[in-house]
């Protein structure tokens, strides 16, 4: 019988909702929680030839690998099933194919070894991490920023979060993946247009940004991909091709434009935020992009002109892992929230039941 109110908890996590197979052991003790294993086998060379997360393939590849990944996973953490007290898994949201291997897997390895089964959203996931790695107290703003993701959420527990805007077409991850594809850049985009924009000029190209003029939290960043695009091809036109020089201003004037929106809306969401009068008020980032360091630069700034901590969890933590899924199972089985084996994979899954819908997508499809 699961024991909310043990003083250690250990528990299984898995995710597979993306392009990412992971398995993970977290155990909270009496001296706080620690990662005992966390495995990740990325699909990156899979999808290459077709520019994008083939979702068949993805479904496929979770399908192959994922009790591997739970294999290798118990045997880093020194234990079997034996020593774990629930599995918690990703339910939701993001690709179906790969959501359902996932709680397929565990369901098999709950029913099988009589454990707890603990349904995950992938964004909790993500929204708690801060309170894994730097044990954060709520309430905490967040930033979610990655190829999938991009919202900003007040965390107030566990089980609310709140949310003040988001994208509503393409997350900033996404916006550097087709930026590289357009300039002929190796994927993941974000840090190879980072490296090229080291070398360009910020200022030369004035691309938009999208949104500012509107009150709110909301941001739009699929226009920042024609806006390039038609700047590249006017470049050709008028010179034969592009230097060296033209794409790393490209690159440098794209970086700008992200990074000033995201500046923005972050500013306008610490305000919403600081009403809340948190005792320590922080700005934690979460996914891929806060691993640009012109956007977390520009992020640091603005938290230290506005009396904020600003937390960026270790990388590892912020992209894709089954530790932020088992942490966050670990939260919901202290508040006694277990699922039965009915549990349903959702490809939508809005934390914030209450907010309107965005209209975005972002890599993994409309979802949030
Ligand atoms: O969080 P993540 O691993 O996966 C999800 O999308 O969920 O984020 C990956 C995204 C990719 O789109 C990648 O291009 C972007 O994060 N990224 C970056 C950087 N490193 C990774 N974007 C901008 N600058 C970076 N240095
Ligand atoms: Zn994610």
């Amino acid at each position: 019988m699961p024991d909310p109110a043990a003083d250690t908890i250990t528990v299984l996590g898995l995710e597979s909702s993306c392009d990412d197979t992971a398995a993970a052991v977290v155990r909270l003790g009496p001296d706080g929680p620690r990662i005992l294993s966390s495995v990740v086998q990325g699909q990156t060379a899979l999808h290459a030839e077709f520019g994008g997360v083939v979702p068949e393939i993805a479904a496929r590849a979770h399908v192959e690998r994922i009790d591997l990944c739970v294999e290798q996973a118990l045997a880093s953490a020194g234990t079997d099933l034996s020593g774990i007290d629930a599995i918690a898994v990703t339910a939701g949201p993001g690709l179906i194919g790969g959501v359902l291997a996932g709680v397929m897997c565990a369901k098999g390895i709950a029913a099988g070894a009589g454990l707890p089964l603990i349904g995950v959203n992938h964004l909790a996931g993500h929204a708690l991490t801060p309170r894994l790695t730097d044990g954060l107290e709520f309430p905490y703003l967040m930033l979610l920023v990655s190829g999938g993701h991009c919202q900003f959420l007040i965390v107030h527990s566990p089980t609310r979060f709140e949310r003040l805007g988001g994208t509503i077409d393409d997350a900033p991850g996404e916006a550097f993946d087709k930026t590289a594809k357009l300039l002929g850049l190796p994927q993941p985009g974000g840090p190879s247009v980072e490296a090229e924009a080291r070398g360009g000029d910020p200022a030369r190209f004035a691309f938009p940004r999208p949104l500012l003029d509107r009150p709110g939290c909301d941001m739009s960043f699929s226009g920042l991909k024609t806006a390039l695009l038609r700047a590249r091809d006017q470049a050709v036109a008028e010179q034969g091709g592009l230097t060296r020089h033209d794409r790393a201003d490209l690159c440098a004037s794209f970086q700008a434009a992200v990074a000033d929106v995201l500046v923005e809306k972050s500013r306008r969401a610490t305000e919403t935020y600081l009403q809340a009068r948190p005792d320590d008020p922080v700005l934690a980032v979460a996914g891929g992009v806060a691993a640009n360091a012109t956007i977390r630069n520009a992020l640091e700034d603005l938290c230290k002109a506005r009396g904020l901590r600003f937390v960026a969890p270790p990388l590892n933590l912020c992209t894709d892992n089954a530790a932020m899924i088992a942490w966050a199972g670990i939260e919901r089985y202290r508040l006694g929230l277990v699922d039965g084996l009915d549990l349903s994979a959702r490809p939508r899954w809005p934390l914030d039941e209450h907010a309107p819908a965005l209209l975005g997508s972002g890599k993994k499809g409309a979802k949030a």
